[in-house]
């Protein structure tokens, strides 16, 4: 099994390109290859049949590939019902789905996409999926999908969660305000966690929560071992020219920080026209040429700084061409696909 983790800040293509590095190893390769995608653009979920609330779809190939080309929305409430009915005890899978406090949690809690990313990657491993191409959420703070699936299973494996559970429940029935100092320093550690309002629900909620979390727990660490593992998992980054070398830099030390090697920074949006022998008629249209070269020159004097500044370490820094539409489609993605080394 192979996994490739995209990272990027908002907005750079970190979509598109995972959709297109699926594609391209579906016309490849005779296994099943799947993107799992975060919110993507309108047209490009239409274009992959992405529809909420669904689990991974097939998504046909004109002409065929050599295997199969699957796509699935990252949505933390599918992904946590799903792990309820697969990992709750007999009977309790009910119990769970429609307590009050489940919606609230799966909807609500900070960090539950990066802890259910976690868990989706686990579920889909579990379905024979043998490439699995991860997009994540648009911002720095996606670093945190590593993060927070550790720190929810160290908590939970703690068993100061429980024994916390168990506390508040009983401060609940008996009325008693106060909890000792040790249950109050674990509240801030999950309050900090998870945020402040929910914490009471949630330990609450977790006598009968306890046979998912920590089952989950078990799972994430694995699933995070597997990301650990560079002969299974790769990262990679996707930037534009403007922000390449900041970009390559946070997520290069914020990786390195957690032992996460960085395997390929895209580039993407690299205007692909050499104009710069163009003549032109003069006025306007030589102007244009003139300016359309000194962009292309600066896109390129980008990916060379990139390149000097990781001489002799094992990061690939590979360009993708801007193209003349969005990504809006399969058309699209195959010419990213094209493009992908
Ligand atoms: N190489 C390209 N050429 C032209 N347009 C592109 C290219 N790559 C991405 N785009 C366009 O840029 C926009 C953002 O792309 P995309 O949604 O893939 O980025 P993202 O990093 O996933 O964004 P977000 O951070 O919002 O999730 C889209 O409109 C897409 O069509
Ligand atoms: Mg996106």
């Amino acid at each position: 099994m192979k996994i490739v983790v995209y990272l990027g800040t908002g907005g750079v293509g970190k979509t598109s390109v995972a959709a297109a590095t699926a594609l391209s190893r579906a016309r490849r390769q005779a296994d099943k290859s799947l993107v799992l995608t975060i919110d993507p653009a309108l047209r490009l979920r239409t274009a992959l049949n992405l529809r909420e609330r669904t689990l991974e779809q097939v998504v046909p190939l004109v002409p065929p590939g050599k295997g199969e080309l699957w796509a699935a929305l990252l949505d933390v409430r599918a992904t946590l019902d799903d792990a309820v009915n697969m990992y709750a005890k007999k009977g309790q899978a009910d119990r769970i789905l429609n307590h009050p406090i489940y919606a609230q949690i799966a909807d609500s809690l900070v960090g539950m996409q990066e802890l259910m990313a976690v868990e989706r990657i686990d579920q889909l491993s579990r379905r024979g999926f043998e490439y699995i191409v991860v997009d994540t959420a648009p911002s720095r703070h996606a670093i945190e999908f590593l993060d927070k699936p550790m720190a929810f299973a160290d908590l939970v494996g703690s068993g100061w969660v429980k024994l916390v559970g168990r506390t508040y429940q009983f401060v609940a029935r008996t009325g008693m305000m106060s909890l000792g100092r040790k249950s109050m320093d674990l509240y801030a550690r999950v309050e900090s966690l998870l945020g402040a309002n929910l914490v009471q629900q949630v330990l609450d909620f977790y006598s009968i929560f306890v046979s998912i979390a920590e089952g989950y727990a078990r799972r994430a660490e694995k699933t995070v071992a597997l990301l650990k593992d560079p002969a299974i998992t790769e990262f990679r980054v996707v930037t534009t020219p403007q922000k390449a070398l900041r970009d390559a830099r946070f997520f290069f030390s914020a990786l390195k920080e957690r032992g996460f090697p960085l395997g390929t920074v895209y580039v993407n949006r690299v205007w692909p026209h050499d104009a710069s022998g163009a003549g032109g008629a003069p006025g306007l249209e030589s102007d244009v040429l003139a300016w359309y070269a000194g962009v292309r020159q600066s896109h390129l004097h980008a990916i060379e700084e990139l390149r000097k500044e990781y001489s002799g370490q094992p990061v690939s820094i590979l360009p993708l061409a801007e193209l003349d539409r969005d990504v809006d489609g399969l058309d699209a993605l195959e010419r990213i696909a094209s493009q992908l080394g």
